[in-house]
């Protein structure tokens, strides 16, 4: 069994260079969206020099999940037509599927961003249907598990270690990484957000999806995530195989005033945005 220390493993973590920084039009996204004074066109130019990002925030624009027989032909046009937000989670979406597009070691890539796709549709839905005071609710949910890639990337031999233990021990994947790493892949995740230098929100919601009630920024926005993960698990085949899954923090429902039948209202409208997930991960996955 790998032992790896923590200091040792963090250091590994931030030495990795291509984790260094996150792609240009995820960053002026992220700044625009906590800098209020912050001018959206920057973003919308951002994406209109991103040939792969304005191919897919036409494709989508011109799907039938839009109105159909539209025919959209530039990133302004699509804007005035889905929303500003929208075109902004089609941007981060590709982004994060293109940076780290490199065939997996251990597990399915594939599904591993379905599940994180759908944890951000599900998280975005829930911060609207509990009006919550939070935008923060998609990217949160599309970064929650990046830790996973981390391990998957780089660190394959322990992440098959606890993969293994996992299966022969019967204890959900979080524990097993926490016995061979010490660790989590909240950890990972946050040392890379950290390093992205992404705002406090969302390395807290990272660090803390599993545990919402330990954070230290937002518990709504980390229960959301929290919420949305569990949920996500019924529209995505990742970790289908877990044994034992991850428990659920029934408080976190509690506190966004969950019951299932405000759930269940959500799932015709996640069950549609996953139709699009083929559209984005394209040839990244
Ligand atoms: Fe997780
Ligand atoms: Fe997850």
């Amino acid at each position: 069994m790998a032992a790896l220390s923590f200091a040792t493993l963090k250091q590994r973590a931030e030495k990795i260079k291509e984790l260094s920084t996150l792609p240009t039009v995820m960053l002026r996204i992220l700044e625009v969206m906590n800098n209020p004074v912050a001018d959206a066109r920057d973003v919308e130019r951002e994406i209109m020099e991103d040939p792969v990002i304005t191919a897919k925030v036409l494709k989508m624009a011109n799907s039938a999940f839009y109105g159909a027989n539209r025919d959209i032909s530039s990133v302004s046009q699509a804007v005035v037509l889905m929303g500003f937000a929208e075109v902004q989670n089609i941007a981060l979406s590709v982004s994060i599927f293109s940076r780290f597009a490199e065939p997996t070691k251990v597990f399915d890539r594939r599904q591993f961003w379905e599940h994180c796709f759908a944890t951000a549709v599900t998280a975005e839905a829930l911060q609207r249907r509990v009006n919550a005071q939070t935008n923060d609710g998609f990217v949160a949910g599309l970064l929650h598990d990046i830790g996973r890639v981390v391990l998957d990337q780089y660190f394959p031999n322990e992440f098959r270690d606890i993969i293994a233990m996992a299966e022969t021990q019967k204890i959900p994947l979080l524990d097993a990484e926490r016995k061979v790493l010490g660790v989590t892949h909240g950890d990972i995740g946050y040392w890379v957000a950290e390093k992205w230098r992404l705002p406090p929100l969302l390395t807290d919601a990272i660090l803390f999806h599993h545990s919402p009630f330990s954070c230290r920024e937002s518990y709504v926005l980390t229960s959301i995530v929290h919420v949305a993960d569990v949920i996500s698990k019924a529209f995505s085949g990742y970790m289908k195989d877990e044994i034992v899954p991850s428990p659920k923090d029934e408080s976190a429902f509690r506190l966004l005033n969950l019951d299932s039948e405000k759930v269940m209202s959500l799932a015709d409208l996640i069950s549609k945005k996953m139709e699009y997930f083929d559209t984005l991960v394209g040839s990244f996955a």
